[in-house]
């Protein structure tokens, strides 16, 4: 996993020259997962200062949004030092079981998954692989996350196979707004606020900084999205835009497999093969 081996002299995950194509990166992946690692002590603390404590806000939208019914497995992919996961676990109706995965290591090592009112798991692996079983969650989330995804596409596809019939789908993401004058205010934004405080707490050197900002211009229309949502297998798709159009929550709803409807038995030997799966290395 990841670029380099652990211990290997630093070297930025994004360069100028990857930076013009960050999605195209054919070893995306890897960048990805370095620059995770390397930012994860102060990661939190950034996404506080930087939005001004409204990253706080749009998770608890996106968990409203979820609709957890009471029982409902939750899944949260990408869920890094488990923000998510814990607003789920003080929301109400809870959910039985939260299960969180992501890849990079230190993201993970750096969360609080112990003593919630709900059980968290969590589980190390790529989102495009999830080592759970099909129709296995009643809710997947995703804050955060799609935009890394090596595989837009293949990633969404991964949702909708482990999304039971009639399983919400939310996906909360960075969006680069319609209008022109928003757009500049978010770039103004971006290499002001955003590099000043990931400057002074952070002290990145793996370009992820660099490569937020780039990764939402070059990043999906919410049109776009949307329509991957519906080729992935979710219906009533809908999207709501916050922070003056630069924040998304997609939701959707698993449509019906039609040789699953009406089935419980794949639920049941889901829950059970996934309770297997906890501290499993991808
Ligand atoms: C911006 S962070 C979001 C973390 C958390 N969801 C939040 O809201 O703060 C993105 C996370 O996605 C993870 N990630 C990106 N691509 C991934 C993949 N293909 N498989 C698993 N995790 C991935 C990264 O390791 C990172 O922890």
């Amino acid at each position: 996993m990841g670029r380099r081996p652990d211990h290997a002299a630093p070297e930025p995950a994004w360069d100028a020259e990857a930076l013009r194509t960050p999605h195209a990166q054919p070893d995306k992946a890897d960048r990805v997962e370095d620059m995770f690692d390397a930012i994860a002590p102060t990661y939190e603390r950034v996404n506080t200062l930087a939005s001004f404590g409204r990253d706080a806000v749009w998770r608890r939208r996106a968990v409203a949004a979820a609709d957890v019914r009471p029982g409902d497995v939750v899944l949260d992919i990408c869920c890094g030092t488990g923000d998510m996961l814990r607003t789920f676990a003080t929301h109400a109706p809870q959910a039985s079981r939260l299960i969180g995965v992501d890849f990079a290591a230190q993201m993970l090592a750096r969360g609080n998954f112990n003593g919630h009112a709900v059980p968290i798991d969590v589980i190390r692996a790529d989102a495009l692989q999830l080592p759970l079983a099909d129709a296995s969650a009643d809710v997947i989330t995703c804050a955060f996350g799609v935009r890394n995804f090596h595989d837009l596409q293949a990633g969404l596809n991964e949702m909708a196979r482990v999304a039971r019939p009639g399983a919400h789908v939310v996906i909360l993401e960075f969006v680069t707004p319609a209008n022109a004058l928003l757009r500049w205010a978010h770039t103004f934004y971006s290499r002001t606020i955003l590099r000043g405080v990931a400057a002074l707490v952070s002290r990145d050197r793996s370009g992820a900084y660099d490569y937020l900002p780039r990764s939402i211009q070059t990043f999906d229309t919410a049109e776009s999205m949307l329509r991957r949502l519906s080729t992935a297998g979710f219906a009533d798709t809908t999207v709501r835009t916050m922070n003056l159009g630069g924040v998304a929550i997609y939701r959707g709803t698993r449509t019906p497999l039609p040789d699953r409807e009406g089935s419980g038995e794949s639920r049941a030997a889901a829950n059970q093969e996934s309770q297997q799966l906890p501290g499993k290395d991808r």
